[in-house]
């Protein structure tokens, strides 16, 4: 069953951003990742922040990032030895490390800078996967985003076909979605014209908030359809989760967290249908 995706190009590639820090950007891309992969996706995880979480929260230890999104920036030929197995069968990173910081030095005149990583995935667009269930290419490509909208966000935004936006409920939401959507028309006239938002979760959310539901109502007045049912409660579990490099499916598949981010990988399916 590959291509599940019937009218939309294969693989499907994702940006998960938001310029605002600590909003469950790594955490939505880890743990979408891995229930995409539970129900049969082939997925790649492309760690874009020299922060390595994304990398750290998938338990790869630096000593085994030897080829990483930096070296693949420099050289898009080298995109394949990248690839890392991780503990989920059929999901895949590309890691990170700090060497990320000095992409805008080392690629500051070369004239196809912002496109480094939309070369690397042509590249391996139609490599095999092996879930242990078949064989196929990748379904999903999901590129976590640095909180800021550098050189390192500008190749995933030119990359991607679809920005996720993890929105953590709280009072001045939409005045930063605001500025997301602006960047995001910007990214369009100058580097790809089919950009679009894919969606928009609401992250640890506390239900019993009065706030939550505000910031709910209020995105969806302003973005519709686009907010997904599927939200992501505060729950100690996905913290705890990446301190022992795993994904929170992994470490505590009944937790709330886990249960949140299997509902929100049946529902971007489902919407892609
Ligand atoms: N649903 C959740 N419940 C509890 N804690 C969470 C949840 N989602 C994320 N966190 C915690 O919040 C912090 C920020 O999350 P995360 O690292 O995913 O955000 P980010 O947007 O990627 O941050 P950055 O902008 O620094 O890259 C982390 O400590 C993470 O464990
Ligand atoms: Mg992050």
């Amino acid at each position: 069953m590959s291509g599940t995706n019937s009218n939309l190009p294969t693989p499907r590639i994702l940006a998960v951003a938001n310029q605002k820090g600590g909003v469950g950007k790594t955490t939505t891309a880890i743990n979408l990742g891995t229930a995409m992969a539970a129900i049969g996706q082939c997925v790649l995880i492309i760690d874009m922040d020299p922060q390595g979480n994304a990398s750290t929260g998938l338990g790869i230890d630096h000593d085994d990032r030897k080829i990483s999104t930096f070296d693949v920036l420099m050289d898009p030929n080298i995109v394949t030895q990248s690839l890392l197995a991780t503990a989920v069968p059929g999901l895949l990173l590309m890691p990170s490390t700090l060497d990320l910081l000095g992409v805008e030095n080392e690629l500051a005149n070369t004239p196809d800078r912002s496109f480094r990583l939309k070369q690397a995935i042509e590249l391996i667009k139609n490599i095999q996967i092996n879930n242990g269930h078949e064989t196929k290419p990748f379904d999903y490509i999901i590129i976590d985003c640095p909180p800021s909208f550098n050189l390192l966000t500008i190749n995933a935004m030119a990359a991607a076909q679809s920005v996720l936006v993890p929105v953590q409920a709280e009072f001045f939401a939409l005045e930063g979605l605001s500025q997301l959507t602006n960047s995001i028309e910007e990214f369009r006239k100058l580097l790809n014209p089919t950009l679009d938002i894919m969606g928009i979760v609401l992250t640890m959310v506390d239900d019993r908030t009065k706030l939550s539901k505000t910031v709910a109502a209020e995105v969806s007045s302003v973005f519709g359809d686009k907010l997904y049912n599927a939200v992501i409660p505060r729950n100690v579990k996905v913290s705890e989760a990446p301190s022992f490099g795993q994904p929170v499916l992994l470490y505590d598949l009944k937790a709330p967290g886990s249960q949140a981010y299997i509902e929100l990988a049946r529902e971007i399916l489902q919407n892609e249908r």
